[in-house]
């Protein structure tokens, strides 16, 4: 844990002040003008809980059930893409800190250490999946996540087409400036760029080989992610995977019941962080109708927005069953690598406690709709 971090907003702060210029606008923006990005965070901290007092809550219980297993908490690290250069094989970290705090952690496909490496470190993540235009490559992720033990597989369907992010663009370039933004992060350039290689997308090794990701990652992304992708291709990747299959980045409730139609195991709402589409609705005002048309059926997720312990309360009170963090967790690995994820999964257990006494929930299961304050939320919802 860094010195004087007290929430997630300071370690943004410190991440920013870690990681050179253009990683961390890779890590902080959103696509084109970040109206969503900003939705996200603005909606879900303007959701008005339910003050109730006197209700015994001498005796909190957090842990919550998915997959078939029980987690100590109903939260989770999303998969967030090139985590490993922001701590040295960043997720090998994450993952260590996930485990100690028994949460689970979602493996970007795009991540710096590759599914066999995070593996290996005796902790097995989820793993993302994204759809390329090569479909044996994806049969070939498929067939590793299953050779490496993995018990669930997400499959993110909102990146058909990447969005633009302006502050890539403008943070783009190489030569002398992007030299002079790693000169001004000793810090950073001792422990990822010298003593974190390889620099590789470990997991797309076998198409894109060794290449530093940095500079043409955008360009492969554009080039290989597969615009044609349907819910036939869904069809293809259950039967392919044969395990527990969830779908990411779900807004619409007619998504929702094509997920629910599918047969996969669950739902994540998501609209990416706010870096694809920009102008959706944020997760938290799209969650209760996704939630009412799912009415239980199949577990519901959901991200966007995510930085505190009362967010989580928040989302689980919109219809979510458990939560997943983006950025939160990823600003904590930028700023102090596994001390900092596990100091952060700290902070949001001990917020949620202090939430779940006020509102009068001494149980997971008992954050609802009733958690809401409704005189305070119509204005968003
Ligand atoms: C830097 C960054 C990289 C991401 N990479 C992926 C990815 O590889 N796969 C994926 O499904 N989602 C990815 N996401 C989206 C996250 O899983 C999640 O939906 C989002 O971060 C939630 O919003 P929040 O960061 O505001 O909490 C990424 C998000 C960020 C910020």
């Amino acid at each position: 844990m860094a010195r004087g971090a007290a929430n997630v907003s300071d370690y943004r702060a410190l991440a920013r002040a870690r990681l050179p210029h253009f990683l961390f606008e890779y890590l902080d923006g959103g696509s084109y003008d970040e109206v969503t990005l900003r939705r996200n965070v603005e909606d879900l901290q303007s959701v008005a809980l339910r003050q109730r007092v006197l209700r015994d809550v001498s005796s909190i219980e957090l842990s919550a059930e998915l997959l078939g297993k029980r987690w100590a908490l109903p939260v989770g690290l999303g998969p967030v893409g090139l985590s490993g250069l922001y701590a040295r094989r960043g997720e090998v970290q994450a993952a260590s800190a996930a485990a100690s705090a028994n949460v689970p952690m979602v493996l970007s496909t795009v991540s710096a250490c590759s599914l066999r490496e995070v593996a290996a470190s005796g902790h097995v993540p989820w793993y993302q999946l994204y759809f390329v235009k090569d479909r044996g490559f994806v049969a070939s992720m498929i067939q590793t996540a299953k050779e490496a033990g993995c018990e669930a597989l997400f499959l993110t369907v909102d990146l058909a087409v990447p969005g633009s992010r302006y502050r890539d663009a403008r943070a783009a370039g190489g030569g002398l400036q992007r030299m002079i933004e790693l000169m001004a992060r000793p810090g950073w350039l001792w422990d990822v760029g010298v003593n974190g290689r390889p620099h590789s997308l470990g997991n797309l090794e076998p198409v894109v080989g060794k290449r530093a990701p940095l500079s043409d990652f955008q360009a492969w992304i554009h080039a290989n992610f597969d615009p044609s992708v349907s819910w036939k291709d869904v069809e293809w990747v259950k039967a392919k995977w044969g395990g527990p299959l969830i779908i990411k980045g779900i807004l619409d409730p007619d998504d929702a019941r094509a997920v629910i139609d599918s047969g996969a195991n669950g739902i994540v709402v998501s609209n990416h962080g706010g870096r694809q589409l920009d102008g959706v609705l944020s997760s938290a005002r799209a969650l209760p109708r996704v939630a009412d048309l799912v009415a239980g059926r199949i577990p519901i997720l959901a991200d966007g927005g995510v930085r505190s312990g009362l967010d989580v309360v928040r989302m689980l009170a919109l219809g979510a069953d458990f939560v997943l963090l983006g950025r939160a967790w990823a600003y904590a690995l930028a700023s102090s690598g596994q001390a900092g994820v596990a100091h952060v999964l700290k902070l949001i257990d001990a917020e949620m406690r202090v939430a779940m006494a006020l509102t009068g929930c001494t149980t997971i299961g008992e954050i609802g709709k009733d958690t809401l304050d409704e005189r305070g939320n119509q204005a968003t919802f």
